[in-house]
Formats: C-alpha cells, sequence, structure tokens
C-alpha cells in the first residue's frame, strides 16, 4: 500500500511539472482540453518533454518546436479541431482507406481529425521505409503528432519557396534531380502519391530537400491517384522552370508516372 502511495505522489508531482511550464499553458489557451489531454499523454510517455515556441501556425495546423525525453528537437503537429470546411477539402483523399471513410461518413469531427493525424503518421512511416527523405515519425496521439524537427536551435529549415531565390542555379539542379528521385520513391517504392507537393511543403536541411505535410498522401490504387500525381510533377515542373528557365525535367518524374501504369 504504502509502495503505491508513493507511486501516486510521484505520479502527481509529475503532472504538476508538466502543468507548470509556460508553454503548456500558452498552448491550453488555444486548444481545447482534448487537445490538451494528448499533448499530456505524449508528454509522459516522454515522446514531448518540453514545448518550446510555434514555428508555423496556419489554418488547418499549428507547428511547434519542442523537445523529447532524449533532449533532442521534434516538431509536434497539432490539428485543429476539424471544421465543416476540413471535411469538404479532405473528401477526395478519404476513399480507399476504411478508417478514414467510417469516421468521414460519421461525421464526427473529432474523429476524423484523429485519423486523419494517423493517417499522416502512417504515411511518413511507410515514406520513410520506403527510403523517402521524410522527418522521422516518433509518435502520435489524437490530434497530435511528432515528428524530426528540420532545423536547428528551434529555428525551422527553410521551405524551397523561401530558399530557391538565394540558391544557385547548379544547386537549384541538383535539387529539382533529387526532388524528382523522391518523387519516383514515393510512387514506386511506397506505392504512395504525395497530391500535395509544390515548393510549400518541401524544406531544405542539410543541403538536400525533405517532403513534409503528408497526410493527404493516397495509396496508387486510388481513384484519383494518376490526376494527383499529374498535378504534383506539373507543380514541381513549374516552380524549377521558374527558377532555373528552359531545363530538362529529370527522368525520374517520367519513371514515376510510369510505375503507376
Ligand atoms: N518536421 C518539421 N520540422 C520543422 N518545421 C516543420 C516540420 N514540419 C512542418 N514544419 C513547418 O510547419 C509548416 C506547416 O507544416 P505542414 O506543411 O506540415 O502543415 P500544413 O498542413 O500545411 O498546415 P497549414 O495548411 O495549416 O498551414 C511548414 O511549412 C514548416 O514551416
Ligand atoms: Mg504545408
Amino acid at each position: 500500500v504504502r509502495k503505491k502511495s508513493r507511486r501516486l505522489k510521484r505520479q502527481r508531482e509529475e503532472e504538476e511539472r508538466i502543468k507548470d511550464r509556460d508553454l503548456f499553458k500558452t498552448v491550453e489557451e488555444v486548444f481545447d482540453s482534448f487537445t490538451m489531454g494528448h499533448v499530456y499523454r505524449l508528454m509522459k510517455k516522454g515522446l514531448i518533454w518540453d514545448l518550446k515556441g510555434v514555428v508555423s501556425s496556419g489554418k488547418e495546423a499549428r507547428v511547434y518546436w519542442g523537445v523529447n525525453r532524449e533532449k533532442r528537437d521534434v516538431a509536434v503537429k497539432i490539428y485543429l479541431t476539424a471544421t465543416a470546411e476540413f471535411r469538404k477539402s479532405i473528401k477526395k483523399y478519404v476513399i480507399g482507406d476504411p478508417r478514414l471513410e467510417e469516421a468521414w461518413r460519421g461525421g464526427n469531427f473529432r474523429t476524423l481529425i484523429y485519423e486523419w493525424t494517423r493517417k499522416e503518421y502512417r504515411n511518413l512511416r511507410r515514406m520513410r521505409e520506403a527510403g523517402v527523405r521524410v522527418p522521422e515519425p516518433l509518435g502520435f496521439s489524437g490530434n497530435v503528432l511528432v515528428m524530426e524537427f528540420l532545423g536547428e536551435k528551434g529555428y525551422r529549415a527553410p521551405l524551397l519557396h523561401e530558399a530557391a531565390a538565394s540558391l544557385p542555379a547548379e544547386e537549384l539542379a541538383r535539387i529539382y534531380d533529387d526532388v524528382a528521385l523522391q518523387v519516383r520513391s514515393i510512387v514506386c517504392e511506397a506505392r504512395l502519391v504525395h497530391a500535395d507537393l509544390s515548393e510549400y511543403n518541401i524544406m531544405l536541411w542539410d543541403g538536400k530537400p525533405w517532403i513534409i505535410d503528408v497526410a493527404q498522401a493516397v495509396h496508387v490504387q486510388h481513384p484519383l491517384a494518376r490526376e494527383f500525381l499529374e498535378r504534383d510533377i506539373a507543380n514541381i515542373t513549374r516552380f524549377f522552370e521558374g527558377v532555373l528557365g528552359d531545363h530538362e525535367p529529370p527522368e525520374y518524374l517520367k519513371e514515376a508516372a510510369e510505375c503507376l501504369a
């Protein structure tokens, strides 16, 4: 009995320690109690040790810089509780994923956003296992996803669209080739299509392009996979033609398209 009460005391202290953090309070002002419960769960697991600052705050998600128990930098992506607009916008990606289909039909926003978060985690894993350069997924709970942080000392790495203007053409050509190779690996090895690929969802870190934002990625057998891939490839070629001028697209892009056939 004494052992148990000591354990409970330690647990209570641990809870206090977490709740005392300033950033926990900041997050608390933005998110509902369900979300806070998930952040809290991840903190107890050590996947998040501290939350340090906001990296990005968009209409669908917020990304925080944090550290985990091993003192490693992590990115914590928190999906905002879904709106009717979100439900509409993800409709075309839902087909073929039974759990997501069910959540979508069920009409419960929270369940839907949880499935969406889980899908991003699984897509990251699947791509990573296939050798695609994506942030390492570390865990998730509810609408909160923890992954490797791309950047240093809390400063995120630049997006391709931010960095391109200051890069020499030969470097850009090398990055173009590498991005095309990533696209090929996504399709031919991971058997997925990113479906929202552009200079806004590629980060430059360590001199190399990293693919991010993969929640909407679909299996190659998805009925719209071809359309999505064509759009991804069009975005990439448009962007690099814009910064490089007339430049032959890498063969990898053609090979990626052939993998869908
Ligand atoms: N692993 C990461 N490390 C560092 N920064 C990241 C990481 N993942 C995302 N970011 C930053 O957060 C931003 C938003 O992330 P992401 O593209 O995944 O979300 P999003 O769905 O586009 O969000 P929204 O549409 O609400 O803006 C990115 O543009 C990037 O600046
Ligand atoms: Mg994005």
